[in-house]
């Protein structure tokens, strides 16, 4: 059965007090919007629509972002959940199918979770949790198995406000229903809302079935506040650690190690202490992660090693044994197996080959001021240490550079290259030097008092 999402993020989050549109606030090192979004694509929806309001050309390229197939709609007054399902509609004419319907600001739904919900055979279905404190969510008023309808707290009598099964907001109907559903909704309410819950008395009233899942309240934790923010940050890393042990990844000091959304890092891969991952970092199988390393947009290939204190930046990808050494910084840059930068270098728009040894201190010259340029750098080639490769530059397979050159012209397959000033020496000369310095320091040093 095809699926369709449509995922609400118009709300402000006033109490984020912030300028950034509460959706856009990162877990992960994702916008709080990806994370609800990734869990839906998982399961791999036809369509996807985002309601955007507040900050909405910003949500929007986050969206873009995320999932580019992903249609963003605008809600300019949010008028309640059910209103903007309702502006989400239009974008899914011609859908047939189940549509789930998130919130932006509720990172830990699974999507396991969510595909309970698609197996539902009700004509609606809630996604409802048993809240420890049901405070202000809207509770699930049900006679026997079957759900009657959800009321909002504002509007809960003292009985109904008892009930500790909540709703959690995430909703699944069939297209046609959910469209006419919410084009049937009223506002009168004591929040003057349309609200999205009503559906299900609605759908009730016609006879139809309604049904709830149930999920862990951790799922449907919503972000509200900074300190919510940083809650759901030490929930979404302990979450990731877990994950990782689980998968077979050795993380030495687990609690030191910060995960990305999607990070993704295979079996016997080994992740040493104080290692940060930023967005999209895929680690193979047996590859070995150092100490102190920041790694984002990166593949590390089987059996490469990394650090410690690298950084590897977006577009870095480390083909098999590869061997990436202590201070080093690479970006856009390609690496054949068994390339060794051992040491102290920044390779930026650079094509390395197989095998190929980069000395320490080198340095890919990428940037004139104006425009980027490649280095492209062939198989077996050694590079001297403290080597600047002036790009555009071609250096050919099996050939050398001498330490300290300025490469400013391609060189060929199997030369030599050397760019540099050629040595002067002068015997005996050492001490009548350091003599004179002396004698000009004793000067310095009586002038001074
Ligand atoms: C909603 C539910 C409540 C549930 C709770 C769970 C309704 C009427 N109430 O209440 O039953 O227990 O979530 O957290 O649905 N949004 C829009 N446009 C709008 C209004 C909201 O896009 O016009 C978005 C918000 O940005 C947010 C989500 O919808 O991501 C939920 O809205 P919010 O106002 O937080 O709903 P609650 O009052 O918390
Ligand atoms: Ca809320």
């Amino acid at each position: 059965m095809a699926v369709a999402l449509i995922v609400l993020a118009a709300g402000q989050g006033t109490r984020m007090n912030s300028d950034l549109p509460k959706v856009l606030h990162r877990l992960g090192a994702a916008p709080l919007l990806a994370h609800a979004l990734a869990a839906g694509i998982a399961l791999d929806p036809a369509r996807v629509v985002v309601v955007a309001g507040h900050g909405a050309d910003q949500v929007s390229k986050a969206v873009t972002k995320a999932d580019p197939a992903a249609e963003v709609v605008i809600q300019t007054e949010q008028l309640g959940t059910g209103h903007a399902v309702a502006q989400a509609m239009p974008a899914l004419a011609g859908f047939e199918g189940r549509v789930l319907v998130l919130y932006g600001d509720t990172p830990f739904i699974r999507s396991e979770t969510l595909e309970a919900m698609l197996e539902s055979t009700a004509d609606i279905t809630v996604l409802g949790f048993e809240a420890a404190d049901p405070g202000r969510y809207g509770r699930l008023v049900s006679k026997g198995a079957a759900l009657e309808r959800i009321v909002e707290f504002k509007d809960a009598s003292d009985e109904e406000r008892a009930i500790t099964l909540c709703n959690s907001g995430v909703i699944c109907a069939d297209a046609a229903l959910l469209s006419r559903l919410v084009a049937a909704l009223s506002n009168d309410n004591a929040a003057g809302e349309y609200y999205l819950t009503d559906t299900i008395a609605l759908a009730r009233a016609e006879g139809l079935t309604a049904a709830v899942v149930t999920c862990p309240e951790a799922e449907t934790l919503g972000i509200n506040t900074r300190a919510e923010l940083a809650t759901a940050e030490s929930l979404f890393q302990a979450r990731m650690r877990a994950e990782a042990l689980d998968n077979g990844v050795t993380l030495t000091a687990p609690d030191t190690v910060f995960f990305a959304l999607g990070t993704h890092i295979g079996r016997d891969a080994v992740i040493g202490p104080n290692v940060v991952f930023g967005p999209g970092v895929t680690i193979e199988s047996g590859a070995e992660v150092m100490a102190f390393c920041h790694l984002e947009g990166c593949h590390i290939s089987r059996g490469a090693t990394v650090g410690p204190f690298a950084r590897l930046r977006p577009g870095a990808e480390l083909a098999e044994d590869v061997h990436v050494g202590n201070f080093v910084e690479i970006k856009n840059s390609i690496l054949d197996e068994g390339v060794k930068v051992g040491h102290l270098t920044y390779l930026g728009d650079a094509d390395v080959g197989e095998f190929t040894n980069i000395g320490a201190g080198t340095i890919t010259c990428n940037y004139d001021g104006v425009m980027k340029h490649r280095t492209t750098i062939g198989a077996n080639v050694f590079i001297g240490s403290d080597t600047m490769l002036v790009a555009p530059v071609t250096v050919g397979a099996g050939a050398l550079t001498g330490s300290g050159s300025v490469i400013t012209q391609n060189v060929p397959d199997s030369a030599l290259a050397l760019g540099r000033a050629r040595q002067v020496v002068k015997p005996g000369l050492a001490p009548k030097l350091f003599e004179m310095l002396r004698a000009q320091k004793a000067r310095r040093m009586k002038e001074g008092a």
